[in-house]
């Protein structure tokens, strides 16, 4: 007799996108997974995934710190769900567990590929969020690379974002006077309402780099940590307003990301303001630090539990609904961590 199977369906990516990536990128199929078992094997139901800046970083021809995404494959990704079936003893049906399953509603893994999550310690969709690689890429980026001290002045840009959020409210932890870029006045109210920072800044608000500094300067007084996750203009703005001895953090580039890492990178040039700082400027990558994963979750892990950091999550209903969410990263629709939920 067979073995009963899974109706699984998978997001293709199927077409490379020159400037923003959408639904006619991917492709949605359906097949049958079998749940026939080799030993150690464990099949997981989907129930979370997450949407990420860099997958359409991969997208791009050249090679960054990946080599370009190959088409014809499922869009790989984080995600949250509950083991089906189980033939492996670290695993029963039922538990919850993070995996790098990619964007389709079954997967059949390894037991080594699962990471078990407990709901009693922490919600489950944390471990793609601030107990997941966001949080990890804030923690050690803001404090190995930005090296915050009490009373510097951080600044953040992408601040009301997954990573940013962390980056901010870690930094207020640290002691800094803490500013956040972000765009909209929603937004902004969130910064300074929600997270307490000491200020916010309406990127939007601005048409020329000259005003966005000017306002950066009013607020901050001048920048020692500047922990950037949008580039282009934004950072135009703040590189001239680093103080003496100024730590630049540079975590990602997303307002670049449209197609835009396929061209040179150009931008005021700043090195000699660098030299004149004594500044150093250092890009970091999650992965970098995935072993170092416990350390960051012993730390935080219980501010998450006791209520003493915001989590925003903004979900989106729909395993259909991948793609176009994908999209929406690059138009600011998402405050905190972006997930779909199937
Ligand atoms: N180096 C690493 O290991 C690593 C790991 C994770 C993430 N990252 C990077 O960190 C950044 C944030 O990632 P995330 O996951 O936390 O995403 P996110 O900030 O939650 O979502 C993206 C946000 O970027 C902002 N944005 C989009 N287009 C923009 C533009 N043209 N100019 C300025 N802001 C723009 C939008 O906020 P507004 O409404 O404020 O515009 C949007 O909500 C990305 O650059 C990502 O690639 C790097």
């Amino acid at each position: 007799m067979n073995a009963p199977s899974f109706v699984n369906r998978q997001w293709f990516y199927v077409k490379r996108p020159e400037g923003r990536v959408g639904p006619e990128h991917y492709e949605l199929r359906e097949s049958q997974l079998s749940a026939a078992l080799a030993h150690n094997e464990v099949i997981v139901q989907a129930h979370y995934f997450s949407v990420d800046p860099y997958m359409r970083i991969q997208q791009h021809q050249r090679d960054t710190y990946d080599v370009p995404h190959p088409l014809d494959i499922v869009q790989q990704g984080g995600v949250v769900g509950r083991v089906v079936a189980s033939a492996s003893e670290r695993f029963a049906e039922g538990d919850w567990v993070y995996g790098y399953n990619g964007w389709q509603l079954y997967a059949k893994c390894h037991a080594n590929e699962l990471t078990k999550l407990d709901p009693a310690q922490a919600p489950v969709t944390t471990a793609l969020g601030v107990l997941g690689m966001p949080g990890r890429t804030a923690w050690f980026g803001l404090m190995e690379a930005g090296r915050p001290r009490p009373g510097d002045t951080l600044v953040v840009s992408g601040a009301a974002g997954a990573v940013g959020s962390l980056v901010a409210q870690f930094g207020k932890r640290a002691g800094c006077k803490v500013v956040g870029i972000a765009g909209g006045a929603d937004k902004c109210r969130f910064l300074t309402e929600r997270l307490g920072l000491d200020a916010a800044v309406d990127y939007k608000a601005f048409a020329d780099v000259e005003g966005l500094a000017a306002e950066i300067q009013r607020v901050s007084g001048g920048v020692d940590v500047y922990f950037d996750n949008v580039g282009g203009r934004v950072t135009d703005a703040v590189i001239p307003l680093i103080k003496r001895r100024a730590r630049i953090v540079i975590c990602g580039a997303i307002s670049q990301y449209d197609g835009g890492l396929d061209t040179p990178d150009l931008a005021p040039r700043f090195l000699q303001h660098m030299l004149f700082q004594r500044a150093t400027i250092q890009g970091i990558l999650a992965r970098d630090f995935l072993l170092r994963m416990p350390e960051m979750v012993a730390q935080v892990a219980p501010w998450v539990k006791n209520g003493e950091i915001v989590f925003e999550e903004t979900l989106v209903d729909g395993f259909e609904q991948l793609p176009a969410a994908l999209g929406s990263l690059f138009e600011g629709r998402n405050l905190g961590k972006l997930l779909v939920r199937a």
